[in-house]
């Protein structure tokens, strides 16, 4: 297969959280040209309404399909996806792939007892999107909103006592609504494409409460493994590892602290960020 067989793969995200996503496709395609779009400017998403939230990732799906021309989209934000995915496909002409269903899907395949935590943005939270992809695939999931993870990660306190305390705080309050609505939860859903970054400090806070045992799942390799199954039919192995994948990326806004903060997202320099105006 040589590049000019390889889609050009859009991966659209509010912010730069969603290079975790990038990440997990990059090793699944190495042939690829992918066209990121981070919209900087209008973060967060996740305080917003469905309407605004639609408006804008609608824009941005056509900015990465109709300007650069990306011939799959992945939307690898959770609140994009839990409350603007039928806005996109109606926006676009291609495929939308978000991440609510694949992450409901490792969830399955993780949780024993059938029963799941999901930590997202206000928003995300709100739409209850992931309970009912949860409830399709026969799980029992409690949401909770944790409006104060996105800007600690933002603020590059990945690793910072006050995001350590935060965490206790919220999944100590999760833990007792488990337990008082009669759960038995052994999974945690990172229904945020920040909350990678705080995985370690999140097992942490795990091992040291009463949910001890419970299993971190985020979504983004399920996701570019289901990307993988539309793509290329789930053959995983036709990438040609001697080649290095195509990556632009662009901004709406803070395209140094996405240079900065991206490359620790993507495990690897964002390169040059190009900044883009999408409007208000
Ligand atoms: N990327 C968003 C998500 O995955 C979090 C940041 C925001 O609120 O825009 O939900």
């Amino acid at each position: 297969m040589s590049r000019s067989d390889s889609p050009t793969i859009g991966v659209f995200d509010s912010g730069f959280g969603g290079l975790t996503v990038l990440h997990a496709l990059l090793q699944r395609f190495p042939q690829a040209r992918f066209v990121f779009l981070g919209d900087t400017a209008r973060l967060p998403y996740g305080s917003k309404s469905r309407r605004t939230i639609a408006r804008y990732a609608a824009q941005s799906a056509q900015f990465l399909t109709r300007e650069q021309g990306a011939e799959f989209l992945v939307i690898a934000c959770n609140t994009a996806s839990a409350l603007a995915l039928d806005a996109i496909r109606e926006a676009v002409t291609v495929p939308v792939l978000g991440v609510i269903e694949p992450g409901a899907a490792v969830a399955r395949a993780t949780s024993k007892t059938g029963d799941v935590l999901v930590i997202a943005t206000d928003a995300t939270v709100h739409s209850h999107a992931y309970a009912a992809a949860c409830e399709t695939r026969g799980l029992r999931a409690i949401e909770k909103a944790c409006p104060l993870l996105v800007p600690l990660v933002e603020e590059g306190w990945t690793n910072h006592p006050v995001t350590a305390e935060v965490l206790r705080i919220y999944l100590d309050e999760l833990l007792a609504q488990a337990a008082a609505e009669g759960l038995k939860p052994d999974a945690l859903v990172l229904g945020c494409t920040h909350y990678p970054l705080l995985r370690p400090l999140i097992e942490h806070a795990i091992a040291q409460s009463a949910g001890a045992g419970i299993r971190v799942i985020d979504s983004a390799e399920s996701t570019a493994d289901t990307a993988t199954k539309l793509l290329r039919g789930g053959d995983s192995a036709s990438g040609d590892r001697a080649w290095a994948p195509e990556i632009r990326c662009f901004a709406t806004d803070s395209v140094e602290k996405f240079q900065r903060l991206g490359s620790k997202f993507l495990g690897r320099p964002v390169g040059d960020v190009q900044l883009i105006d999408l409007g208000g």
